[in-house]
C-alpha cells in the first residue's frame, strides 16, 4: 500500500541508538551530520584504543562536545567497550555518575577495531551480573566470530550458541541486539517480551546482498554484518514499521574515507548520518506506514533505555528530490554518503 496523501510530517526529534563519531578530525567533520537531526545518541566506543574506562568514557565525551558547532543542541551517550579485564565497580560507577550509559560487546575480532573484544564470555559475568543489578543495558555485535562458520551465518549462530545461554545465565540484564540484519534475529526478538530489544539500520532497511555483490562489487555498500538476502530485509521492514516498541533506529553510521573503503581489503562501514531521516521516510511511505516512523526513530529507543523522548520536533516535507552530497571531506579525506539508489522527496525542517 502506498500512502501518498501525506506532504508533511511532524515528529519528536530523533535518537539515533548505534553511532560511530570516531576522534580528531574525522570526528569534527561527521558530528554535525548527525547533531543537525539528531538530539542523542548512544556512541561506539571502537575507537583505537577502544574506550574501554570510565575516565576515558568522559575524556571522550568531552571531545565530541568540544567538536560540537555551538548552535547546534546534541547529547552523546556514552558506552564503554567491554574486555575480559574489565572492573565492575568502574563501570557501576560509570552509569552512576551519568558518564556511561551502555556497555558494548564486541566478540573478538568481529569487526572493525573489535581485537580487545570478548572471548571467554565466562570471563565477563561479574560484569553483566552487575549491569543487570543496576539496570545498565548490553549493546551486542551478535555475530560469531569462527572462521567455520559462513559470514551469512553469522548472526543467526550467534543468537543459538552465545546470547541464549548469556542471556539464561543473566535473566535480569538488558540486552540490545544491534544492527540485526535476519528474520532469525527478528523472531527471536518478537519471541522474547522481556529485557531484550533490537536496533535496525537505515542501510539495512533498503540494501540487500545483491546490492554489494550484483554487477560488479560495491564497497560503499559494504559494512557488518553484511547484509543478507531480500526475504531478510523485508523482515526487517516489517519489524520496523510494525511500531513494535522492541524495535528502534541505530543507524550504525560508520565514516570510513574513501581510500579507506576502496582497497584489496576495504573497511566495513556505511555513513548514512546525513541522509537516514529522508531515506527512512521514503522507506516508511513506501510501506504506507508514516505514521509509524516517529515510534521508530523518536520514541521506542528511549522508551527501552528508560529516557524521556526528546521535546523539540522536526518537521519531514515532501517535495522534489532533495539532494545530499555525495561525500563530505574531511582533513582525513573524502567520506562517501550512502546512496539509496532512489529519489528521496522527504528534507527534514528543524522547528523552534
Ligand atoms: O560495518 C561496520 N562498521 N560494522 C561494525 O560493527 C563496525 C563499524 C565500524 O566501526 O566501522
Ligand atoms: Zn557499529
Amino acid at each position: 500500500m502506498i500512502d501518498k496523501t501525506m506532504t508533511s510530517l511532524t515528529i519528536r526529534r530523533p535518537d539515533d541508538w548505534h553511532l560511530h563519531l570516531r576522534d580528531g578530525a574525522m570526528l569534527q567533520a561527521v558530528l554535525p551530520e548527525t547533531a543537525r537531526h539528531f538530539g542523542r545518541a548512544i556512541i561506539m566506543p571502537n575507537l583505537v584504543p577502544p574506550v574501554v574506562t570510565a575516565r576515558q568514557a568522559s575524556d571522550y565525551r568531552d571531545r565530541i562536545m568540544a567538536a560540537l558547532p555551538g548552535d547546534m543542541d546534541f547529547t552523546p551517550l556514552m558506552t564503554l567497550y567491554l574486555t575480559e579485564d574489565t572492573d565492575p565497580l568502574d563501570v557501576a560507577n560509570a552509569h552512576a555518575n551519568g558518564v556511561a550509559t551502555a556497555v558494548k560487546l564486541y566478540p573478538a575480532g568481529a569487526t572493525t577495531n573489535s581485537a580487545s573484544g570478548v572471548t571467554n564470555f565466562d570471563r565477563v559475568r561479574p560484569v553483566l551480573e552487575t549491569m543487570a543489578e543496576i539496570g545498565m543495558p548490553l549493546c551486542v555485535h551478535g555475530e560469531v566470530t569462527d572462521p567455520d562458520i559462513d559470514i551469512f551465518d553469522r548472526e543467526a549462530v550467534f543468537i543459538d550458541k552465545v546470547l541464549k545461554p548469556l542471556r539464561k545465565k543473566v535473566p535480569d540484564l538488558k540486552v540490545v541486539m544491534e544492527h540485526v540484519t535476519t528474520q532469525h534475529a527478528v523472531d527471536y526478538v518478537r519471541d522474547h517480551r522481556k529485557n531484550l530489544a533490537a536496533t535496525i539500520t537505515t542501510h539495512h532497511l533498503i540494501i540487500n546482498r545483491n546490492h554489494i555483490l550484483a554487477g560488479g562489487i560495491k564497497p560503499h555498500y559494504y559494512c557488518l554484518p553484511v547484509a543478507k538476502r531480500e526475504a531478510h530485509r523485508i523482515a526487517l521492514v516489517q519489524a520496523a514499521i510494525s511500531g513494535d516498541k522492541r524495535f528502534f533506529l541505530g543507524t550504525d553510521s560508520a565514516p570510513h574515507t574513501d581510500p579507506a573503503k576502496l582497497q584489496s581489503c576495504g573497511c566495513a562501514g556505511i555513513f548514512t548520518a546525513p541522509n537516514t531521516m529522508s531515506c527512512l521516510a521514503e522507506v516508511f511511505e513506501a510501506a504506507g506506514k508514516l505514521t509509524k516512523l516517529e515510534a521508530f526513530t523518536s520514541l521506542n529507543g528511549p522508551q527501552f533505555y528508560g529516557l524521556p523522548p526528546n521535546e523539540a520536533t522536526i518537521t519531514l516535507q515532501k517535495g522534489d528530490p532533495v539532494t545530499y552530497p555525495g561525500s563530505i571531506e574531511t582533513a582525513d579525506g573524502p567520506v562517501t554518503v550512502f546512496d539509496p539508489g532512489f529519489d528521496l522527496h522527504w528534507r527534514v525542517t528543524e522547528n523552534p
